[in-house]
């Protein structure tokens, strides 16, 4: 069989589950067409397959927004087959379902889907507790789980239904995100004097979310959420800021009141928009004219950053 897999990465993990998964499929005697990160892939310019595999982390119980757009943007087929799989801490929430939906949209018939559980890479506020050796472990039960889903390629089987509680919790948590949380997210990244000015974090941001202003980087909106700034930045310089926060709850609870007396009759609306809006403007007003609070302010400062390593690559 033919087959071609799509995938994002943010921090390596489904690049790395991507790869295993290229190189099992070859050794059961499968053609496959590994397309490179969708960042640089072209689904105008798609090989013909029997099945195609995306592969996608998941980021807030979701799909990333930029895998959405890549989904949206796919040709159109005619009942071509489809397998979805989440790489993922532990849940992945609503990421299937819309993973499918999306698909479906486009003509694809998705016939199975599947989980892969990796290391953590989301560092905000807690720090990566996974030891070497249960890091080792895991990776070990990804490389089997990778295998298992394989089995449903060969098989290919009629899908089987989902969770609903699992699923409608997934969209209460993804779609605010989606909607208001990944433009709040990256305005409360900061790069703390450590910077080297090297302007990596530029450069490999996947949706060119971070300028570079005067003499450190800034960040706009529509961030969605990879960590891999944050995780690839030669001199761990980025980090949150609380400064961020308390510019955000300021100017969510200023703007709530202000709307909710604007608005009586449709207070509670008018206090959660204006929650959500003032939040947003204290945010970007402490990312274009208060990062220099940055140094003092850091939520995550000198927690691990967590890259697979080379060895851990090499598996
Ligand atoms: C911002 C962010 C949010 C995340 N949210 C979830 C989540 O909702 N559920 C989950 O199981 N894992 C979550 N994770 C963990 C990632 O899914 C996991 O680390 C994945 O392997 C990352 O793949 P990548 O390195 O290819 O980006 C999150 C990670 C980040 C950085
Ligand atoms: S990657 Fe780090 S050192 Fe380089 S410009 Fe960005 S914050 Fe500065
Ligand atoms: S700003 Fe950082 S976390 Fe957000 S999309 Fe860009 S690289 Fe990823």
């Amino acid at each position: 069989m033919k087959i071609a897999i799509h995938y994002f990465s943010g921090c390596g993990n489904t690049a790395w589950v991507a790869v295993h998964a290229q190189k099992q499929l070859k050794a059961t005697g499968h053609e496959v067409v590994l397309l490179q990160n969708i960042e640089q892939a072209f689904p105008e310019q798609m090989p013909t397959s029997d099945v195609d595999l995306f592969i996608s982390p998941t980021y807030f119980f979701d799909i990333p927004a930029n895998l959405i757009a890549y989904f949206k943007r796919l040709p159109m087929v005619a009942g071509r087959k489809a397998v979805f799989w989440s790489v993922n801490g532990g849940v992945s929430g609503f990421s299937y379902t819309h993973a499918r939906n999306l698909l479906k949209d486009r003509g694809y018939e998705v016939i199975a889907g599947g989980c892969v559980e990796m290391p953590d890479t989301f560092l905000f506020l807690k720090e990566s507790q996974l030891t070497p050796e249960q890091r080792r472990g895991r990776l070990e039960k990804a490389l089997s789980q990778i295998s298992d889903n394989l089995k449903i390629i060969d098989v290919l089987p009629k899908q089987k239904r989902e969770n609903i509680f699992k699923v409608i919790i997934g969209a209460i948590v993804a779609f605010p995100y989606l909607l208001w949380g990944r433009h709040v997210l990256g305005l409360s990244f900061v790069a703390r004097s450590q910077c080297v000015h090297c302007k990596k974090c530029v450069q490999d941001c996947p949706v060119h979310a971070i300028a570079f202003g005067k003499d450190r980087p800034i960040w706009r909106t529509g961030c969605v959420g990879c960590f891999r700034c944050i995780n690839n930045c030669p001199v761990a310089a980025i980090d949150f800021s609380k400064y961020a926060f308390i510019f955000g709850f300021i100017g969510a609870i200023i703007c709530a009141v202000f709307l909710g007396i604007l608005a009586p009759l449709l207070k509670i609306f008018a206090i959660i928009f204006g929650f959500l809006l003032g939040w947003f403007v204290g945010a970007f007003v402490f990312q274009k004219w208060f990062v220099h609070f940055a140094d003092k302010s850091l939520c995550l400062s000198d927690r691990k950053r967590v890259l697979l390593t080379d060895e851990e690559k090499d598996l």
